[in-house]
């Protein structure tokens, strides 16, 4: 479902970017961020949720229930508004809801709540991957930032438990790994990143919080401004070599 008309307004606006998943606290702070970074960027956001009550004229809300074919109508969509989008953040995700904890021991895996969250995590995120092709093949250095998290890294798995969200989230870097080699081919200055934010005050990691320092809880604004600038960096290196780049909110690289 379409939210907004096409205005000429947002046909003006020379650079656009995409937020994914945009009701969500790390979400609205990278819309915010994008706002603030540059006053010709026009953002468009898509969400499950219906458009907030106050929006930014800046930006554009669309609704998408983020099966495939919705997914593909609300990109072309987009298409006939804007030519090139230079920055994707995708920033779905989940950890817990009202049925979902996440699992201390194996005994505590349950089928429904493994595909749940490999829905939210994995699956989700590459549908939106594999509908963007369309759109990456101009020659504009663009970048597909992805929200991870450092428990996917395989190498970094230390503690163990969390088992769905950790195997979701590398499940998740592997679908961004490979895709990256892919895109290479047809839209050589496109760019992965797959980041990890560290622990942020939002929804999803609110239950967990109590154990993190106060100095290591960040706030949504703080982790959006660090992603939005990380990303203006990689767009300017124009590298596009098909490599993925997963990195931590201060830029830092985060083994697979
Ligand atoms: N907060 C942290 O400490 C932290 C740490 C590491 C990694 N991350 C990652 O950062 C990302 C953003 O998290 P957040 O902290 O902003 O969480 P949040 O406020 O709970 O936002 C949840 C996000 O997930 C989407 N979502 C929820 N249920 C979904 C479903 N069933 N299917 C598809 N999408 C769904 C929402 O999109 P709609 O707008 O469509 O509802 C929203 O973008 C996630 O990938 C998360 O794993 C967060």
């Amino acid at each position: 479902m379409l939210d907004w008309e096409i205005e000429p307004d947002a046909k003006r606006m020379s650079n656009a970017a995409l937020v994914i998943g945009a009701s969500g606290g790390i979400a609205r702070a990278t819309t915010e961020a994008l706002l603030a970074s540059d006053a010709n960027m026009l953002v468009i956001a898509v969400s499950r949720s219906s458009a907030p009550t106050k929006l930014d004229s800046r930006c554009r809300w669309m609704q998408c229930s983020y099966e495939d074919q919705g997914i593909g109508e609300t990109l072309r969509e987009i298409a006939e508004l804007r030519d090139v989008i230079t920055k994707v953040f995708i920033c779905n995700g989940i950890l817990h809801s009202d049925e979902i904890f996440p699992e201390k021991r194996v005994e505590d895996i349950e089928r429904e709540s493994l595909h749940a969250v490999f829905e939210a995590n994995a699956v989700v995120p590459m549908l939106w991957v594999k509908n963007l092709k369309p759109l990456l093949r101009g020659p504009e250095p663009t970048v597909i930032c992805v929200l991870s998290a450092r428990v996917g890294s395989i190498s970094d798995n230390k503690k163990g438990g969390w088992y769905a969200y950790r195997a979701s989230k590398a499940a998740l870097n592997m679908f961004i790994k490979t895709s990256a080699i892919e895109f290479a081919r047809i839209a050589p200055k496109s760019q992965f990143i797959v980041f990890h934010p560290g622990t942020t005050d939002t929804p999803l990691s609110s239950p967990f919080q109590a154990s993190v320092p106060a100095d290591r809880l960040f706030s949504p604004s703080f982790v959006a401004n660090k992603m939005v600038q990380i990303v203006e960096k990689y767009i300017r290196s124009e590298t596009g070599s098909g490599e993925a780049h997963f990195l931590a909110w201060d830029g830092s690289t985060v083994s697979w």
